[in-house]
């Protein structure tokens, strides 16, 4: 993935389907904005939520292939694929079961997830570790935008250490500095627990940009690496195979019991 080639892996531009693009017209206004910020892929990822936006896999799919027939004929050189942004329930990982979730890019075991901002659900974990039980590698959308995350940004380490990944948000970078989501992020690229990189764009206000937030990021402490881990991720993803990535150190404990 070289500057000029991004793929951008959370992005609300299927039109009608959520709070993200409301036609083609926007859809393709966002996709040319996409494109003139140095996006080559994209992969677009509906909310998926239980009796809110009740989307469907073979509706998700449908779209992305006419969302591609549509850039083609309108000479726009991106290319897009399926996926959603699972809202975690108790069922989510029967969802994943049963095949109702996309996952990232259309293949493989990613399948991006989000939660209620404000405070933590309490089946979170668990229901982490049974995706993860059923094949999945969750992927946690936006984690420096949950409160209790920014609380607490250590709730995640263990997450990440059994194989959780974490995608942020671009524009949480392009933040003050003492916004406290892009401290979290900044926390998360010292210890090396950025895995993938989104732009969340919905429309004009919330836009598909990327670049600049890359400017920002490979200036940051832990950022050549984090550039290194997100190239790997993102091609994995857009291969829909495993990959064993970097995890961080866990800290020393002292056993008691010994
Ligand atoms: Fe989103």
């Amino acid at each position: 993935m070289t500057a000029g080639a991004r793929v951008d892996v959370h992005s609300h531009l299927l039109p009608g389907l959520d709070d993200g693009a409301a036609d083609w017209d926007e859809s393709l206004a966002l996709a040319r904005a996409a494109v003139a910020d140095g996006t080559a892929e994209l992969i677009l990822t509906p909310h998926i939520y239980p009796e809110v936006y009740d989307n469907r896999p073979e509706t998700i799919r449908a779209l992305t292939a006419e969302f591609q027939r549509r850039l083609d004929a309108a000479g726009v050189p991106l290319r897009v694929r399926p996926g959603s942004e699972i809202f975690l329930m108790p069922q989510t990982a029967m969802q994943w079961r049963r095949g109702e979730v996309v996952p990232l890019g259309g293949e493989g075991p990613y399948v991006l997830v989000e939660w209620n901002m404000i405070a933590l659900p309490p089946y979170v974990e668990g229901v982490l570790f049974d995706l993860q039980a059923a094949g999945a590698v969750p992927v946690i959308a936006h984690p420096e935008r949950y409160l209790p995350v920014q609380r607490r940004p250590q709730w995640l380490v263990p997450l990440v250490e059994r194989g959780v990944w974490l995608q942020i948000t671009a524009s949480s970078l392009l933040r003050p500095r003492k916004d406290p989501a892009r401290r979290v992020v900044e926390w998360l690229v010292r210890r090396g627990m950025v895995h993938l990189v989104g732009s969340d764009a919905h429309n004009a206000q919330r836009p598909p940009r990327l670049a600049e937030a890359y400017r920002v990021l490979e200036r940051l402490p832990g950022g050549g690496e984090t550039l290194v881990t997100v190239a790997r991720a993102t091609a994995a993803v857009l291969a829909g195979e495993r990959i064993d990535l970097p995890r961080p150190a866990a800290p020393r404990r002292r056993r008691f019991w010994l």
